[in-house]
């Protein structure tokens, strides 16, 4: 009984998130059109035809149905290789004569909590954040806090809702932009305040601070993305949107790892670097995933970006690669601002 209670308050609450005005779209089914009733007719698993129901990418982390045993993703994680240096993929439909050619070595890039306040000296940011799991989940917990309080569409929710969506093990989105007068960000501005000292910046001036990683035309969506634990699941190749409105406009990832000193990959999403950019059709809604469903890649072409101490940050333009939660993920959350 608990449970059917808590989807339904998870599927309600989705569903609100729809604050257009505040310049993000709801990536969720949820909030889309109602779906058919279910045809329990048995389809053909292999008719393409058949339209499938729309999934945001996040929500490839919840598929049950494709849930595979459990795992311990600790151990798993440390058999798996970075792989960098792994070579550009090409789609058999990409045209080789119109499309633009990704430069080497630009399609991921890793950042430091350190870079984002080059003035402030001695705020030993970077190393706080790997070094001290109290830190990473005040900042982690503070921030959904007030993310959570200041979005209108969460405002009328009950507060056993609250409570539930808060929960550390359960996703999170709003927007990131914090251009209001008054602070928005107050809860995180204390945790910052009291783990690195009065020189830190507000939480609203750290939103923003990474907010401005995602280059020009950002969407300001923000969401802090659990997913699947003690299981590999397969992966599911996609785009967010396959355009980079501005050209540098990118995605970037925040990571938070389980561990602390932690230097390894299940942090953030795994990517495919493509040869050739990929640029979604000009008939794509902006902001609806371009899907691969069903798409194999081998595994010299899958990059798994480490975690460790001075890259705490990775970003990427979104037809640069194609990208995916981790097949073994091993972390608290990864937070993703567009
Ligand atoms: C149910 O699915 C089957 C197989 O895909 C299809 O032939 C049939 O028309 C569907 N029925 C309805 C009511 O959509
Ligand atoms: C992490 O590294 C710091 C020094 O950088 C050290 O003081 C601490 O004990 C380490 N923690 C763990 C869990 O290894």
């Amino acid at each position: 009984m608990h449970s059917v209670s808590i989807a339904t308050i998870l599927i309600f609450a989705y569903g609100a998130i729809i604050p257009s005005t505040s310049g993000f779209a709801a990536r969720d089914a949820s909030s889309r059109t109602r779906r058919p009733p279910p045809n329990r007719t048995r389809r053909n698993p292999s008719s393409s035809s058949s339209p499938k129901p729309k999934r945001a990418p996040h929500q490839f982390d919840h598929t049950k149905e494709e849930a595979r045993p459990f795992l311990d993703n600790n151990l798993a994680v440390k058999e798996q290789l970075v792989n960098d240096d792994a070579p550009e993929y090409t789609f058999e439909d990409d045209d080789t004569e119109q499309a633009t050619i990704i430069p080497d070595g630009t399609h991921l890039v890793y950042f430091s909590l350190d870079e984002l306040f080059p003035n402030i000296a001695d705020l030993g940011f970077s190393h706080k954040f790997c070094t001290d799991g109290k830190f990473r989940d005040d900042l982690r917990n503070s921030m959904r806090e007030d993310i959570f309080d200041s979005t209108p569409a969460y405002e009328n929710l009950p507060a056993k809702a609250r409570k539930i969506l808060l929960l550390p093990d359960s996703s999170l989105q709003g927007s990131w932009t914090c251009r209001d007068e008054t602070l928005r960000m107050k809860k995180l501005t204390e945790v910052l305040k009291h783990h690195l000292g009065e020189q830190s910046p507000t939480g609203d001036e750290f939103m923003e601070a990474i907010g401005s990683l995602c280059g020009s035309e950002p969407s300001y969506h923000w969401i802090d993305i659990v997913g699947v634990m003690n299981r590999r699941i397969p992966h599911s190749w996609h785009q967010d949107t396959g355009r980079s409105r501005g050209g540098d406009t990118k995605t970037v990832l925040l990571g938070f790892p389980k561990e602390d000193n932690y230097s390894g990959v299940g942090v953030f999403s795994h990517a495919v670097k493509l040869k050739y950019e990929k640029v979604s059709y000009k008939e794509h809604v902006l902001d609806d995933p371009v899907v691969y469903s069903g798409l194999k890649i081998d595994d010299e072409y899958i990059v798994r970006p480490q975690f460790e101490q001075g890259k705490e940050i990775v970003m990427f333009r979104d037809v640069d690669v194609i990208h995916s939660s981790p097949d073994v993920a091993y972390r608290s959350s990864v937070m993703r601002f567009m």
